[in-house]
């Protein structure tokens, strides 16, 4: 495993880390859960990341039982608030008084007294941003995040939050990318690099399409994740037969380079220096030490060019806002 350094940050990340949206948060079983989390520490992975609203705190209660079996120090933690936590339509977003109760429900969940990167899930364009960076500062001062980053901001919202709490705070952009998912090439990349501030992206495997498990035409495998009635709702942005057929395509390409799919599409969104990490999900442990196998994976430009050209115009790649990002930004 090689690791890259987080922006400005002293952090060294995994070039391969591991996420716990829809499996840790109840979707894969605990078991399950275990074998994966310890399956990353056993191929080098230090880089855990997770979300308070990951089953409104069951991934990270998953996770702080795990996780605190290990040296505080061995592994990077990170996890995220804004979604909603209840039903109240008050406990959501990026007011100081919601990122002080919720910084310190995550810590209780995760049983540890820090996370050592606490990031803005989406931009709060309900609350002024004056607020959203003061309360950030706090949860710094006091010990309780070492730093923080922001997932899915316009480049708007990434300059006005520069432009007030200054280069320091912020280390890291999580946006979606993958093959299918270029879009935050267009800005976000330059206008992060030229603050020293890395990517850490999510769904680098299209949410597992970019395995090449899901064949156009066929009935999707059982036991997979668009096998759930509940992954309706994502499966627009990833999936459909002209994006299979587009990843079918990508089948020999990677043969010839003599890798399989998934070190191909992990490779890909390494080649880029900007990213520090690629934040890959797993139901298996399995899963974990073959993603983990992309890390120092380097891809020709004959592979590249071969890629784009098997792709054409078939991936999403207009810089649209990702689902749940808003446009704008609240002043005081
Ligand atoms: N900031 C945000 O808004 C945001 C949004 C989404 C995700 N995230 C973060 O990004 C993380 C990763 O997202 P993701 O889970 O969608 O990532 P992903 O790596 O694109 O997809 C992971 C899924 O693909 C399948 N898979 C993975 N490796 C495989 C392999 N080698 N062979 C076959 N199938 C494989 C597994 O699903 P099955 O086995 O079930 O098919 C796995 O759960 C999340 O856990 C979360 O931490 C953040």
């Amino acid at each position: 495993m090689r690791y890259r350094t987080l922006g400005s940050s002293d952090l060294e990340v995994s070039e391969i880390s591991l996420g716990s949206w829809l499996t840790y948060s109840g979707g894969v079983e605990a078991d399950a859960t275990r074998a994966c989390t310890e399956a990353a520490f056993d191929a080098g992975i230090n880089f855990f990341d997770t979300a308070n609203a990951y089953g409104r705190g069951a991934a990270e209660t998953a996770w702080g039982e795990i996780l605190s079996a290990h040296p505080r120090d061995s592994y990077v933690l990170a996890t995220k608030v804004y979604f909603p936590m209840s039903d109240d339509p008050a406990d959501r977003g990026l007011s100081a008084p919601q990122i002080a109760k919720q910084i310190d429900a995550s810590l209780t969940r995760l049983r540890t007294d820090h996370v050592d990167l606490y990031q803005a899930h989406r931009f709060d364009t309900t609350v002024p941003i004056e607020d959203t960076i003061e309360a950030f500062q706090k949860v710094v001062a006091q010990g309780k995040a070492r730093y923080i980053g922001f997932s899915e901001w316009t480049p708007e919202q990434i300059q006005a939050a520069i432009d007030l709490a200054g280069p320091e705070l912020f280390v890291s952009s999580q946006p979606q990318y993958s093959m299918l998912w270029q879009a935050p090439e267009a800005e976000v990349f330059d206008l992060c690099a030229a603050h020293d501030i890395s990517q850490i992206v999510w769904s680098p495997l299209a949410q597992g399409v970019l395995t090449g498990k899901y064949k156009p035409g066929q009935p999707v495998p059982e036991g997979s994740r668009f096998a759930s009635a509940d992954m309706a709702v994502s499966q627009d942005l990833v999936y459909s037969d002209a994006i299979l057929e587009a990843v079918q395509r990508l089948v020999p390409i990677a043969e010839e380079a003599g890798l399989d799919l998934p070190t191909l599409a992990l490779a890909w969104v390494l080649r880029r220096r900007e990213l520090a990490s690629a934040i890959t999900g797993a139901s298996r442990p399995e899963q974990v030490h073959a993603n983990a196998a992309a890390s120092g994976v380097e891809l020709t430009e004959d592979v590249l060019t071969a890629v784009d050209r098997a792709l054409g115009d078939t991936p999403v790649t207009e810089p649209t806002l990702a689902p749940g990002a808003e446009a704008g930004v609240k002043r005081r």
